[in-house]
């Protein structure tokens, strides 16, 4: 298969396309390079089955690029991805969350795209009832960010009805693993990881009793490879654990792989914050096939391994 992949110069993008490459796919990457980089393509750049193309996924020419390569799948993750600076400037966010998913859309209608796997997240559902939440949770979008998010779904479904462009949305929940950078706020285990390994004190906001969800970048990679098959069309997925997870206690995991004293700062919560999240899996299961697979400890092992190699290289 062809797979377009926006956003693949990114952490969990250049994280997929390694892994289409080693399933044998040809793979198009789309980024603007705005936070991703070509180090995270270094594996994939060595294979003559992979091209970067260094553009804004708003660029006209994207429409263009998709009907001269006419990609079977396109794996959207191209994204304004700070929920903070969506609140800062909410035309922004809009402009590469809403348009950029509506010019990737286009692109995938005139490439004669089978499928769009698009990756959401779980701000959709706002302040959540229930925990784990449901995958048919009702949504309610909270800030900017959890709106174009949410907009980018209801795309999905219009040009799936438009045109019968298949769909599925994956909503990620707490994702983590080699290439997440530590610049930010998603990535509380990169930010930990670096904190420990680098000596630099490392603080955690509230009593530390707030929980995550969080998911290995292999397992979240896994579920848009299983959906770009047949499965799941028209359907939202969540892809999580469902098992919370304490700030405290994940600094005290990070700091036992990287062999760091167990002393984090502490600060006031942060406005906003939620004080709980999870989500339920199970429906992913039924509808894909797919199941987490690597716990905490394993990846959390394995990212403090990626973060210090890159320490000596
Ligand atoms: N990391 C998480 O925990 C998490 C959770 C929920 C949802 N998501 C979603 O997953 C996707 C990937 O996130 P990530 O954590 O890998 O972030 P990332 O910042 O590492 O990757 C995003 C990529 O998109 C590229 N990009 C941004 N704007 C672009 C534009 N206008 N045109 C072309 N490329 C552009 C960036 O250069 C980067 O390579 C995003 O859609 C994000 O909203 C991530």
């Amino acid at each position: 298969m062809r797979a377009l992949v926006t956003g693949g110069a990114g952490f969990i993008g250049s994280n997929l396309v390694d892994r289409l490459i080693a399933d044998g796919h040809e793979v198009v990457v789309v980024d603007d390079l705005s936070s991703g980089s070509r180090d995270n393509l270094a594996q994939a750049v060595t294979s003559d089955r992979f091209r970067l193309h260094e553009l804004d996924v708003r660029d006209p020419a994207l429409v263009d690029l998709a009907t001269e390569l006419q990609p079977e799948v396109i794996c959207h993750l191209a994204a304004q991805i700070s929920v903070r600076k969506s609140v800062a400037d909410p035309a922004h966010d809009a402009s590469v969350n809403v348009e950029g998913t509506a010019r990737v859309l286009a692109a995938a209608h005139a490439g004669h795209t089978r499928k769009v796997v698009f990756a959401s997240s779980v701000a959709v559902y706002g302040r959540p009832s229930t925990i784990p939440v449901p995958g048919d949770a009702p949504t309610d979008p909270r800030s900017p960010y959890a709106a174009s998010k949410l907009s980018g779904e209801i795309y999905l479904a219009t040009f799936r009805a438009l045109y019968g462009l298949e769909y599925t949305t994956l909503v990620l929940s707490n994702v983590y693993g080699p290439r997440q950078s530590p610049e930010g706020e998603a990535g509380v285990v990169s930010i930990f990881t670096d904190g420990l390994l680098n000596g630099v004190p490392t603080v955690v906001y509230g009593d530390g009793s707030q929980t995550r969800d969080y998911i290995y970048v292999d397992d979240v990679v896994d579920g848009f490879v299983r959906a770009c098959g047949q499965a799941g069309d028209g359907r939202r997925f969540n892809l999580g654990t469902g098992i919370q997870t304490t700030d405290r206690r994940l600094h005290s995991l990070i700091a036992d792989a990287a062999g760091a004293a167990d002393k984090p700062g502490f600060a006031p919560p942060r406005l906003g914050d939620l004080p709980a999240m999870a989500v339920d899996p199970v429906p992913a299961h039924e509808g894909l096939g797919w199941q987490p697979r690597t716990d905490l400890g394993t990846g959390i092992k394995n990212t403090v391994e990626w973060a210090r190699s890159r320490r000596r290289s």
